[in-house]
């Protein structure tokens, strides 16, 4: 992966999977012992145009972690943009500067676009309604680490705003390297997976259903992503479509992994956090060796 941008899941190979799930075992240990020197004298740039809490802080903690330095901009009203600087002279600048850059943008397809003018490597950090590939790679790491991928039969139900979630854009096309997996989709209609990133024989709900609810291996919930809506009546009617608590999850398989993303509003109560099934904070942590595996893969470290 030298050199290589990431800006979609659709990229990765198996066998690109499994060598990222392989170097991030690798970066969890050398984190246990205090980090490495694998990238001193390398920065990172990373520009972020949308709110971030963890995809930013846990690329910046993982070029720490690996030795190197951090440069950033996280808010586009100190940025020269706002002079009238367009997005590609940016990239140019900042991409003389840094040896890799995880950039976040409002719109999709703009991390593709920073790709097309950078010097180095881009990590799409989530570019918009788009994608978000190294969350997926996260959500992945996360999942093997408590099933069986590929070896197992494995039921995985994305639940929320599947319309505008990144993550489940980027995630759903990861799962499908892996044998064994049905995937279903359960959304209000009016924000239900988008045909792109969906297969003829995954399953689409817009009602969660005791059967998904029971037999689910892997729950991953969805923020309702209310910045993205054009029409705020229409938000109104789906922000409660789904609420998980401690009664919902004592219906689910005791091994059952609940994933989100995060931030989480209203979508899964402060009482589920200390049940068993409740995966995302440790999913969120997860970030920073699969971003150090990541860095180290792009810089050929
Ligand atoms: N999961 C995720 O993208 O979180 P942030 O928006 O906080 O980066």
């Amino acid at each position: 992966m030298d050199k290589q941008h990431i800006l979609s899941a659709t990229q990765f190979s198996r066998t690109e999977l499994e060598l990222i799930l392989d170097r991030s075992r690798e970066m969890e240990a050398i984190l246990l012992g205090g980090g490495s020197k694998m990238c001193v004298g390398k920065i990172l740039g990373a520009l972020f145009y949308e709110p971030s809490t963890r995809t930013r802080l846990s690329f910046e903690t993982a070029m720490l972690r690996l030795g190197g330095e951090v440069i950033s901009e996280t808010d586009v009203t100190f940025s020269s943009q706002t002079k009238g600087e367009v997005m590609e002279d940016t990239i140019r600048i900042v991409g003389g500067y840094a040896d890799v850059i995880a950039i976040r943008t409002k719109t999709k397809g703009e991390a593709k676009l920073a790709a097309h003018y950078s010097p180095v490597p881009v990590l799409n950090g989530g570019d918009g309604a788009g994608e978000h590939p190294t969350q997926a790679l996260l959500d992945l790491y996360t999942i093997a680490k408590h099933h069986r991928i590929g070896e197992e039969p494995l039921k995985v139900a994305f639940v929320g705003d599947l319309k505008y979630g990144r993550t489940v854009h980027s995630l759903a096309q990861v799962l499908r390297h892996f044998e064994g997996i049905e995937v279903s989709f359960v959304s209000p209609e009016v924000i239900q997976i988008p045909a792109e990133y969906r297969k003829t024989d995954d399953q689409i709900f817009h009602e969660l259903s005791d059967e998904v609810i029971t037999e689910s291996d892997v729950i991953y919930v969805t923020r309702m992503q209310k910045e993205r809506f054009d029409d705020m009546e229409q938000f109104q009617e789906v922000k409660n479509a789904f609420i998980f608590d401690a009664e919902m999850v004592d219906r689910m398989k005791p091994g059952c992994s609940i994933l989100h993303p995060l931030p989480r509003v209203n979508e899964i109560r402060q009482e589920v956090d200390a049940l068993p099934q409740a995966k995302y904070f440790e999913q969120a942590q997860n970030g920073v060796p699969v971003r150090m595996a990541l860095i180290a893969e792009v810089l050929g470290v």
